[in-house]
C-alpha cells in the first residue's frame, strides 16, 4: 500500500492515509481514477459498496448478518458469505418441561430448535394435557406450529409430566386419584426420564429445557407467604430443575445442553411477583452456576439461563393485579404494567417477542455456545442494563 506522497508509513507501522480523504475531494472523479489507478486503498468506500450502504440504510427491515454494515462491505464473493455460521441441530433430540399452549416460552423454544432441525419431545403438566392434545388433534395450533420452510413442527412425544414429584410415590394419593392423572401412569420426572429411555434408548438427548413455574400464593406479599406457599413455589419453579438435570443428565449425549428461564425478580424488586417466586427464580440463577460445574465434570453437559424480559405467556397472564385500593379503579394486571414498563425504559423500546427467547435458546443449545455454561443471559432488549426510569 503506498500514500499519495509516496511515504511508505505501513512499512514503518503507521497508518496510511490518503490525501482524496480531504474534505471536498470525495465525489471528483479523478479521486476514484486516482484510488483505481495507483493502487491507493482508503477509508473511504468505493462507489459501489456506497450505493449498497445507501440502500441498506433506506430499506426498512433489520439487518441480518449479511446485509448489516460489516457485510456490505465485504463483496458477495468474499469468504464471510462462504463461512457464514447458521445453528444446525439436525441429528438432535430435545425435551422442554412446561409447554401445554402455543402463547408461552416453551413453545417459541420448541419452535425454534424445531427450525433448526431438532427433534422436540415436550412435557405437559397433567391438568393442561387434555386441553392441548385437544388442540392439537383439531388442528386449532396449525397456523403456529407451522415452520418458516414450509414443514409443521410435531411433537415426537408428549409425555404427562408434574414437575412437583421426582418419583411417583412422592404423588398424594388424591392427586394419582384425579380424573386428570389417573390414566396417564408415571407423571413424575423419574417417569419422563424412564419413558424417553424406553422409547429412544439411552443416551437419546441432546437438550433439555426446563419451561415451567408455578407459586399458588404468587399473588400475595413475600411478607404474606406461607410455609407451604413459599416451598412449593421453590419446590416446582426450582428444585424441579436440580431433578431434572440429575435425573436427564444420564440421557443427554456428551456436551448435551440444559437451559432454563429465570426472570429478573431474581435480583431486584418487583412489587406483585411474590409468594416466593422471586425467591425460586434466585435458586434456580443459583443452581446454573453450581449445575453448570457438576453436570460439566460428570457428564461435559452445559447449563445455562435465560433471564427473559415480561410476556404475556398464560401463566404470567394468570398472576393478576393487587387489589385495587379504595376509590382507585383497578389497576393493570401485573404483567401488562411490567410489559409497559420494559417497554418505556429500554434501550430497545419495544415489547419483547417469544421468539426473541426462542431464538436465544436454539443459540445456546447448540455447538455455536459450546464455551458458554453456568451463565444468566439477559434477554429482555436491554432493560436489565437501566439504572434509572426515563418513561
Ligand atoms: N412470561 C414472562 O413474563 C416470563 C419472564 C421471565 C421468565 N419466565 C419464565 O418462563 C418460563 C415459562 O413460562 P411462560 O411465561 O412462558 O408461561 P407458560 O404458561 O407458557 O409456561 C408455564 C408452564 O408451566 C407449566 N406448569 C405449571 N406447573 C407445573 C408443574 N407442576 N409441572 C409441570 N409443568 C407445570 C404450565 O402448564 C405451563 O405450560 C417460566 O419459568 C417463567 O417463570 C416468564
Amino acid at each position: 500500500m503506498t500514500d499519495v506522497g509516496g511515504n511508505d508509513k505501513e512499512a514503518r507501522g503507521q497508518r496510511t492515509s490518503c490525501a482524496c480523504l480531504a474534505p471536498g475531494r470525495m465525489r471528483s472523479p479523478t479521486t476514484w481514477r486516482h484510488h483505481r489507478d495507483r493502487d491507493v486503498t482508503c477509508a473511504t468506500p468505493r462507489r459501489p459498496q456506497r450505493r449498497a450502504i445507501q440502500a441498506a440504510v433506506r430499506r426498512p427491515k433489520p439487518y441480518s448478518l449479511s446485509e448489516g454494515p460489516a457485510g456490505l462491505l465485504c463483496k458477495p464473493s468474499s469468504p464471510i458469505f462462504q463461512r457464514m455460521l447458521s445453528i444446525d441441530l439436525k441429528g438432535k433430540r430435545a425435551f422442554i418441561a412446561g409447554v401445554a399452549d402455543d402463547g408461552g416460552f416453551g413453545f417459541a423454544i420448541a419452535k425454534s430448535l424445531a427450525e433448526a432441525g431438532a427433534l422436540v419431545c415436550v412435557g405437559t403438566w397433567p391438568p393442561a394435557l387434555g386441553i392441548f392434545q385437544t388442540l392439537l388433534r383439531r388442528g386449532k395450533m396449525d397456523a403456529s406450529l407451522a415452520l418458516a420452510d414450509g414443514r409443521k413442527l410435531d411433537f415426537e412425544r408428549i409425555v404427562p409430566l408434574d414437575a412437583e414429584y421426582d418419583v411417583l410415590q412422592q404423588a398424594p394419593t388424591d392427586v394419582r386419584e384425579n380424573k386428570r392423572y389417573k390414566e396417564l401412569g408415571d407423571f413424575s420426572i423419574q417417569g419422563a426420564a424412564d419413558r424417553l429411555r424406553t422409547d429412544f434408548g439411552e443416551p437419546c438427548l441432546d437438550i433439555v429445557v426446563h419451561s415451567l413455574a408455578n407459586g399458588s400464593e404468587v399473588s400475595k406479599d413475600l411478607l404474606a407467604t406461607s410455609r407451604k406457599g413459599y416451598l412449593g413455589a421453590v419446590g416446582v419453579s426450582a428444585y424441579s430443575h436440580v431433578a431434572m438435570v440429575q435425573r436427564l443428565g444420564p440421557l443427554v449425549r456428551p456436551g448435551g445442553s440444559f437451559l432454563s428461564l429465570s426472570y429478573m425478580a431474581s435480583e431486584r424488586v418487583f412489587p406483585g411477583y411474590g409468594g416466593g417466586m422471586s425467591s425460586a427464580k434466585a435458586a434456580l440463577e443459583s443452581d446454573t452456576r453450581v449445575l453448570a460445574w457438576e453436570a460439566g465434570r460428570k457428564w461435559g453437559h452445559r447449563v445455562n439461563c435465560i433471564s427473559a424480559g415480561p410476556f404475556a405467556s398464560r401463566a404470567a397472564s394468570a398472576i393478576g393485579a393487587a387489589p385495587a385500593e379504595a376509590g382507585s379503579p383497578k389497576p393493570k394486571p401485573f404483567i401488562e404494567q411490567m410489559i409497559d414498563y420494559a417497554r418505556a425504559n429500554s434501550p430497545l423500546p419495544v415489547a419483547l417477542e417469544a421468539a426473541e427467547v426462542g431464538n436465544a435458546a436454539a443459540f445456546l443449545s447448540s455447538s455455536l455456545a459450546s464455551g458458554i455454561t453456568g451463565c444468566v443471559i439477559y434477554v429482555d432488549k436491554g432493560y436489565h442494563a437501566m439504572g434509572k426510569a426515563v418513561g
